[in-house]
């Protein structure tokens, strides 16, 4: 178990489908222990795989204060969505940006845990903002490319920041 280094944007890491877990065993479990060590050296409330550099399909979520309520997921995928929330959203992989983001308010997750058995659950809310903030991650998407060019726009100095000190 180790907190990792979170790989940060523009790196192609964060653009790219994370494959599908097919066989559960150590690295499944290491690969979750990890993402829980690092998400909890950070203010998060939401890590995947891609982000400490394995593009697989795991995600961990935690809200609570002290830590207590850890949730993984493995090979989730979104089987219903209803309503609207609208949260500022920020991304342990872009340092320095945060913007309101339009989701779901209520979503039905299907996944699997770490041995691979398979659950149902349904979240609203803030969970749900942060589950599908980590399930666009594992598509390759970003919650940057979900807020409008025009408000996008505030943030093209933080973000060619990122971009700089990756070419430099
Ligand atoms: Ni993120």
């Amino acid at each position: 178990m180790a907190q990792l280094n979170i790989v940060e944007y523009p790196d192609a890491m964060l653009r790219q489908q994370a494959v599908k877990i097919t066989s559960f065993d150590a690295s499944t479990a290491e690969v979750s222990a990890n993402l829980l060590d690092t998400l909890y050296s950070t203010s998060g409330i939401g890590l995947c795989a891609p982000q400490i550099g394995e593009s697989v399909q795991i995600l961990v979520m935690d809200l609570s204060d002290d830590h207590s309520q850890p949730e993984v997921f493995v090979n989730p995928t979104i089987l219903k969505k209803s309503g609207m929330a609208i949260a500022e959203e920020a991304c342990l992989s872009i340092p320095g940006v945060a913007a309101k983001v339009m989701r779901s308010g209520q979503i039905l997750v299907q996944a699997q845990d770490i041995n691979g058995e398979p659950f149902e659950r349904e979240y609203q809310n803030m969970k749900a903002v942060c589950l599908q903030h980590e399930i666009d991650h594992l598509q390759g998407k970003l919650f940057i490319d979900r807020i409008s060019s025009l408000r996008r726009y505030r943030f093209r100095q933080a973000l060619r920041a990122l971009e700089t000190r990756a070419l430099a």
